[in-house]
């Protein structure tokens, strides 16, 4: 008779029959940063992250690299103030974000930035694109992008993360960055985006929810898988070195999809409202924070993710660490 039970007999037997193995090294981790010295304001929605000012993120990166995490992906919150139609601070050299990039790459070189590309957090109608009578202008927006990118490479980021979902960035922001000498900087695409309810919490952080309208002309119909394929083919032409599935709880079958027909990395955004939802869970003594945490992020491994951007980055890190 075939035992399956056999295979599962002991905890070294369990170790051989194991099929996938998420490491530290397979994780990027969200930080938020603002303007100031020593702020650190929790983000009521997502417990356990903040908004950090400067000062203070360069600590948390640097405890982070002591845990072994090594690749961040920055967002700013910014002041009303700073924001505009045409989202100019982003690229404007006082530019605290800027500024993070280039210290933490000096500071921590081994450190691994990745950056946000899209004009919510710094353009005044929060939408990822240029708005205009209601309308979010794809072609407009192009350029816009390219300046962000360009200036973040200028900074020493080592990958530029396009998540506005405008057709045509990727092949805009790559010769942006090849006509600008950055032909070594990569482009981590936010390929299938979905138009999804689980960003809440990081709006909250960022203060960049829309002014008016949703972001439905631009990100996908949770409704859909073979739209993924469309946004996939396009990205791989336009040279995207990764594809991102975003969020990744719900979108399992996305990330296996891409993982079995593209030959690149397939990274997923385990997003602020999937985080939420488990950490609010686990606040309640509903699930048990240590034993659900890596099997939900183990689920996202299994399904085809190379790389997870997660908020539980520091937390897998503490629980693994030997
Ligand atoms: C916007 C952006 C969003 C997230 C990352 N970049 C939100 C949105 O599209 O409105 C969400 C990440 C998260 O929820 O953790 N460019």
């Amino acid at each position: 008779m075939r035992r399956p039970r056999r295979n599962r007999k002991s905890a070294v037997i369990r170790e051989h029959m194991r099929e996938t193995r998420l490491t530290v090294d397979q994780l990027i981790y969200p930080l938020f940063l603002v303007e100031g010295t020593n702020v650190k304001i929790e983000v009521s929605s997502l417990p356990g992250n903040f908004r950090w000012s400067l000062d203070l993120l360069l600590k948390e990166v640097e405890e982070c690299l002591q845990l072994g995490i090594r690749t961040f992906v920055l967002f700013p919150a910014l002041e009303e103030s700073r924001k505009d139609k045409m989202a100019t601070h982003s690229y404007h050299p006082d530019n605290v974000y800027l500024k993070a990039i280039r210290q933490i790459k000096s500071r921590f070189p081994e450190a691994c930035i990745v950056t946000d590309v899209a004009m919510d957090p710094y353009s005044s109608d929060g939408h990822d694109g240029l708005v205009e009578n209601g309308e979010i202008l794809n072609d407009a927006t192009l350029p816009i992008l390219g300046k962000m990118a360009v200036a973040q490479a200028e900074a020493g980021a080592d990958i530029i993360g396009p998540s506005d979902m405008m057709d045509g960035r990727v092949g805009y922001i790559r010769e942006s960055l090849d006509e600008g000498g950055f032909t070594d900087v990569s482009i981590m695409s936010y390929t299938a985006k979905y138009a999804s309810a689980f960003y809440g919490p990081f709006r909250d952080a960022l203060d960049s929810a829309p002014k008016a309208g949703d972001k439905k002309t631009y990100q996908m119909d949770p409704a859909n898988r073979r739209e993924a394929l469309i946004e996939a083919e396009l990205d791989y032409q336009e040279g995207a070195d990764y594809m991102m599935v975003k969020p990744a709880l719900c979108y399992l079958d996305i990330i296996y999809l891409l993982k079995e027909q593209f030959p690149i990395p397939i990274a997923a955004y385990n997003v602020s409202g999937e985080c939420a939802m488990l950490t609010a869970a686990c606040q309640n003594g509903w699930l048990d924070f240590n034993q659900a945490m890596p099997e939900m992020l183990q689920s996202i491994h299994r399904a085809g993710a190379d790389v997870i951007l997660t908020y539980f980055a520091k937390d897998f890190a503490k629980l693994n660490r030997t």
